[in-house]
């Protein structure tokens, strides 16, 4: 696959969600529902516990890929309770996210924590899914360009061109997670633009798939994929229910 492959993306992001048992009923019953595509590509990111369930029960369909959600700065150490960037590769893995907004407020990823993460996933082998997005006080204090930017920056500028080019990115606004309530396309759209060219101006891939993520669900899903500059969701709720995951990864179709 390239780097730059343009098929629209659906994201399944389980959060704290989906324990082996309930993670191999889900795959099973979503097989089912959703039959494999060529112009769509389906990444989902069970928690660590459920990844050996999510693997033996997707075996002979490549087309549902894994992702984790977090790994540790450190290659390996003294860390419990920790997982490394190259036992996630090992496990089957290929991507990580990083600096979902859900890591930076509860577990205090920062910035530079997040950049850390990131050259880990990379160095790794995986390709890191790098989050990004404001809260609604700075969305109203006019502050949506300023934030973008620095959590971009901070990333982007403490890597190669060669592994810039590996980002895939999702724009999440904080207030729109879990909230039921939804970006307007107009509203993706723009912040969409803002982080292409944020991304230019640190040296990025402008044409990078950036994904779109906050209370996306079967309702919403052709709308927000038809908005300028969104390449694919991120989803959270909708995704550990296997019909409207489906629904969703069937917009399109
Ligand atoms: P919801 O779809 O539950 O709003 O979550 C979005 C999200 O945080 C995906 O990473």
């Amino acid at each position: 696959m390239s780097e730059n492959d343009r098929r629209p993306m659906f994201a399944a992001n389980w959060k704290m969600h989906l324990g082996p048992a309930d993670a191999e009923a889900f795959v099973g019953r979503f097989r089912d529902l959703y039959a494999p595509r060529g112009d769509a590509r389906v990444v989902f990111f069970p928690p660590y516990l459920s990844v050996a369930a999510f693997l033996a029960a997707s075996g002979d369909r490549p087309d549902l890929e894994l992702g984790v959600q977090d790994v540790h700065q450190e290659e390996g150490g003294a860390h419990t309770g920790a997982v490394s960037a190259s036992m996630a590769a090992q496990s089957g893995a290929l991507w990580c996210l990083a600096g979902h907004s859900e890591r930076r407020r509860e577990f205090g990823d920062d910035d530079e924590l997040i950049a850390a993460k990131v050259g880990r996933i990379l160095a790794a082998g995986l390709r890191p899914v790098l989050c990004v997005g404001e809260t609604l006080g700075e969305r109203e204090a006019g502050r949506l360009e300023e934030v973008l930017s620095r959590q971009l920056a901070a990333v982007l500028t403490r890597l190669s061109d060669e592994d810039r080019a590996r980002l895939t990115y999702a724009y999440e606004p904080v207030w729109a997670i879990g909230t039921g309530r939804t970006a307007a396309p107009s509203d993706a759209a723009e912040a969409h633009g803002l982080v292409r060219s944020e991304i230019g101006r640190a040296g990025g891939v402008v044409g990078a798939t950036i994904l779109y993520g906050g209370s996306v669900k079967p309702g919403n899903i052709d709308e927000l994929l038809a908005a300028p500059g969104v390449d694919g969701v991120l989803v959270g709720g909708a995704s550990v229910d296997p019909e409207s995951f489906a629904a969703i990864c069937s917009s399109g179709r």
